[in-house]
């Protein structure tokens, strides 16, 4: 098995510690010592070795992602010229691979997720490798807990037969449903959230981009004459960023699985969190002694609980506070009401308003 890791994303909900120049995946948000791209390279370790592995990311951060993951070979941090989405990245990835191994099998993984339990995660995913095999495009499912809006939904219908499992043929996919069909989903039973995590044959992901985004399979046949054209890499660079301007912008969610053929879900109890906002911390880090979550600093308190503290400074003290998130980014300093987070977006459009 191959591995793809999606990195060129920008993290605006968990500024100010995810800044453009160094978003989340590039940086330690649960204080584990290691960033959140360090952590998805050594969760596939025993299952992919790090010279099947490649990194797709922008170009401004090609150097950060080869900085932190000096194993895996300098040719297989794939840039992208500019950000497409996640259907023209994973594509771009295909078309790189396939010139290596046709047959290979590909799990797709974004940088920025925390798995507190790595050896069922890889279980998992050798198992999507099952059915991948057998012409699935495959993802991970989570059990949902509430209505998040945020997330693409998974009908799981008949169970396939294989060695091992479990696993179900996907009857609907549903990325970002509003509010009250979540709720739906949630009341109805049978679904799951999708992990983000996308396991098939390259030739699979080839053929659903054929079918169903042609737009975007006619460019990447472009960039694939490139890279078999001789010339210099920097010639076929200028030729790729030409095709690449006229790429559409499309998630993978909506402009393939929703759509595919055959799909299927493998369910994962692994620990997933999908860290978007401060407020996600709490579900990944345990409480401490005095009941609040600290990511990074010291913290002291006088009847204070529940808190989310991630410090660049050494001691961060709190009293009478209850629910608060504290970010101090060196810099710049954060301090929110926890349920207010997902409202963190709003000021980095400020700033960036104000240039
Ligand atoms: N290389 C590259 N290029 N990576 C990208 C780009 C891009 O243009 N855009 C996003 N990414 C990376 C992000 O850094 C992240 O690691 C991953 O792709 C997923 O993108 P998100 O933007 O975070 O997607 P999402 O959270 O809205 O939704 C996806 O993940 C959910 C679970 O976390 C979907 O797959 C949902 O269905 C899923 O439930
Ligand atoms: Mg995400």
């Amino acid at each position: 098995m191959y591995a793809a890791i999606l990195a060129g994303g920008v993290g605006s909900r968990l500024w100010p510690r995810s800044r453009q120049t160094r978003p989340k995946q590039f940086t330690d948000i649960t204080g584990s010592g290691r960033t959140m791209i360090q952590e998805t390279a050594r969760r596939l370790e025993g299952l992919v070795d790090p010279d099947r592995i490649y990194v797709i990311t922008g170009s401004q951060y090609a150097r950060l992602a080869a900085e932190q993951l000096p194993q895996i070979p300098s040719d297989q941090i794939i840039v992208e010229p500019n950000g497409r989405n996640t259907g023209p990245a994973i594509g771009l990835a295909c078309v790189v691979l396939q010139r290596r191994d046709p047959d290979a099998t590909l799990a797709v993984l974004p940088a920025d997720h925390v798995i507190t339990q790595p050896e069922r995660f890889r279980q998992a995913l050798a198992v999507a490798g099952q059915a991948a095999a057998a012409g699935y495009l495959v993802t991970l499912g989570i059990e949902p807990t509430f209505p998040h809006t945020g997330y693409g939904y998974i009908k799981a219908g008949k169970p396939l037969d294989l060695d091992h499992g479990p696993v179900y043929q996907v009857e609907l996919f549903t990325e970002k449903p509003n509010r009250s069909a979540a709720e739906a989903f949630l009341a109805e039973g049978g679904y799951y959230w999708n992990g983000g995590i996308f396991v098939g044959q390259v030739r699979t992901f080839l053929e659903e981009f054929a079918r169903q985004l042609p737009q975007v399979y006619e460019r990447l046949l472009q960039i694939q004459a490139c890279l078999d054209r001789d010339g210099s890499q920097e010639e076929r660079q200028q030729a790729i960023a030409e095709i690449w301007a006229e790429m559409p912008s499309i998630s993978m969610d909506y402009g393939v699985m929703e759509g595919a053929q055959r799909v299927a879900v493998v369910p994962m109890q692994a620990g997933w969190s999908d860290v978007g906002s401060w407020d996600a911390l709490e579900a990944v880090l345990e409480q401490d002694e005095s009941s609040n979550y600290v990511a990074k600093g010291e913290i002291l308190t006088i009847d204070s609980c529940d808190n989310i503290v991630y410090s660049d400074k050494t001691m961060v003290a709190l009293i009478g506070v209850h629910e608060l998130v504290v970010v101090d980014a060196g810099d710049t300093l954060l301090i929110g009401h926890k349920s207010q987070m997902q409202r963190v977006k709003e000021i980095v459009e400020t700033l960036r308003a104000q240039g």
